[in-house]
């Protein structure tokens, strides 16, 4: 697991690489797939997002945010409830975030890329409980840890760990990193009992949650707390076709 953008990501080493920015852009991915999206194409660089519009056409639409707020002449910002199945249905969305798309460029050398949220938990530790070795990549907040990303990262460490019969005898080496031990041991102290109330409680004192609530944006994190609310998993290999891509 890497906590944060500062740790070095061996994304290459692993099976597969889940990128989390539960506040907000991988919860936005899942929510906009959830309501029809084609796909979507993650650009680090606002620059880029815009002549990737223009060479794409109309069908196209640009997403996404700086500073938690919408970019000038840009369709959506980074609001799950702006991804609606009426704006968003059919449509290829260029996607750029602060943090969010730069930790999905940096594991884009992984063979498989999850992109994970609250909204599809148990169906990313579904999929992902299969592959051998697993690197989580939290986006942190401006180069910092962020508690949202972490406690997600614990709670799919937390349910891969219980499809693994081998992890749960206690005399067996742990299979985890430290990273992912300290990510395990949040999540399993923080919310003994996961529900989306306690876990909204939760986000409104980790730092994206707070940025959040300070630029008006408090209801996004019960949008982004709604655990399983569907079981769409925004996915990127180098074989199928993929319901992202990194630009
Ligand atoms: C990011 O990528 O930094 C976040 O998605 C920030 C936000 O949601 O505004």
């Amino acid at each position: 697991t890497s906590l944060s953008p500062a740790d070095p990501i061996p994304s290459a080493a692993a099976d597969v690489a889940i990128v989390i920015d539960v506040l907000r852009a991988t919860s936005v991915a899942t929510t906009a797939l959830q309501s029809g999206a084609k796909q979507i194409l993650a650009c680090r660089e606002i620059d880029a997002a815009r002549a990737l519009a223009a060479s794409l056409g109309p069908q196209t639409l640009l997403c996404g945010e700086r500073g938690c707020r919408p970019i000038e002449g840009f369709d959506c910002g980074n609001s799950p409830a702006e991804y609606t199945a009426d704006r968003v249905a059919d449509r290829t969305l260029i996607l750029t975030t602060t943090n969010g798309t730069r930790a999905i460029q940096s594991a884009s050398s992984a063979r498989t890329m999850v992109l994970a949220s609250f909204l599809n938990l148990s169906a990313v530790v579904q999929h992902v409980h299969r592959f051998e070795s697993l690197h989580v990549v939290c986006a942190g907040t401006d180069g910092q840890v962020t508690g949202e990303d972490v406690l997600l990262a614990g709670a799919i460490i937390d349910g891969v760990l219980l499809h693994r019969t081998d992890a749960t005898d206690s005399d067996a080496p742990s299979p985890l990193c430290d990273a992912s031990r300290i990510a395990r041991q949040f999540w399993c102290g923080s919310l003994p009992n996961p529900d989306p109330d306690t876990l909204r409680k939760c986000l409104e004192n980790t730092l994206g949650g707070r940025n959040l609530i300070r630029v008006g944006y408090a209801d996004d994190l019960s949008r982004c707390a709604a655990i399983d609310s569907g079981p769409i998993i925004p996915y990127r290999t180098q074989l199928e076709p993929a319901t992202f891509q990194v630009m």
